[in-house]
């Protein structure tokens, strides 16, 4: 019945009375584009529209393991452009994401970034999966052991050519996750439980078309609140059922606005002055 309908009016009801208490979150690049990092999928300022130097297959080939292990290149290149530096500050969104953890409602953030702005914005590492890993550390592609990432970046960023491992010889890169490689094994640990007992799922910023992170908003219970803050509808966000709410645009407006109605602006404010 339309009565049932969740609203943004509701929602932000239920928000200021504390009706919700484990918020899980799926963000994606949309969420850093105002830091200056672009996304991968919007036409012309995507990446995914800008690797016309690397003479690729395919775009997505610059994160494909496959490709990496006969052309490591294109990578070794663009990671120059890619690698987290101290350049980039997090935004109003990534700001909201750690008031959730601090008003202690939020279960977890699934994030595909890796550019490291949750835990900038002081998210607990604890609520943060990222689950296209990190190039906090380094390993083979071949053997799995680990490198150190410090050295991984010297011999990337300075010398561009892309490290060899010292046991087996294979070839090293920062643990992001490339196409055909597994999920880091927190991912697989907490996203079972995490779906099974959230109570609202916020998607930000991502086109949901990578799995399994783009199935995560549909592995919830049928009766869970779901919202979308993005430019464009996506996922099953188009069904547009009686659970959802989607709340159309910039993420940083939009969210901006969500803590006004809620009560939480200054609160806001004061985590991103800080
Ligand atoms: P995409 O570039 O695919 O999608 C970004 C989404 O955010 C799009 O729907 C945009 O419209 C939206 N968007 C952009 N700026 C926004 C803004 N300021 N406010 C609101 N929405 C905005 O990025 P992801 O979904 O994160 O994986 O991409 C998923 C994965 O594909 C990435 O993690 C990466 C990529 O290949 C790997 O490399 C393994």
């Amino acid at each position: 019945a339309a009565a049932d309908r969740i609203t943004l009016d509701k929602m932000v009801e239920s928000l200021r009375e504390g009706v919700y208490e484990k918020i899980l979150v799926v963000a994606g690049a949309g969420i850093s584009c105002s830091a200056g990092i672009p996304d991968f999928r919007t036409p012309g300022s995507g990446l995914y529209d800008n690797l016309h130097e690397y003479d690729l297959p395919y775009p997505e080939a610059i994160f494909d393991i496959d490709f990496y292990r006969k052309n490591p290149m294109p990578f070794v290149t663009l990671s120059k452009e890619i690698w987290p530096g101290v350049k980039y500050r997090p935004t109003i969104t990534h700001c909201f994401l750690s008031l959730l953890g601090k008003r202690g409602i939020l279960q977890r953030i699934y994030t595909q970034n890796i550019d490291g702005l949750e835990a900038i914005a002081g998210v607990n590492p604890e609520l943060l999966v990222e689950c296209h890993g990190n190039f906090r550390s380094s390993g083979c592609i071949d053997c799995g052991s680990s490198y150190n990432a410090d050295d991984c970046k010297s011999s990337m960023v300075m010398q561009g050519e892309a490290p060899i491992c010292t046991s087996c010889g294979g070839l090293v890169k920062p643990t992001i996750v490339f196409f055909g490689e597994v999920m880091p094994n927190r991912f697989s640990q907490l996203v079972h439980v995490d779906v099974a007992s959230c109570d609202l799922v916020i998607v930000l910023g991502t086109s949901l078309l990578v799995d399994p992170v783009a199935s995560i908003p549909n592995w919830v219970k049928s009766d869970v609140h779901r919202c979308l803050i993005n430019r464009d509808v996506v996922g099953s966000f188009i069904l547009n059922k009686p659970t959802d709410v989607f709340l159309e645009g910039d993420c940083d407006e939009i969210v901006r606005k969500l803590c006004q109605l809620v009560g939480w602006e200054d609160e806001l404010d004061q985590i991103y002055s800080h």
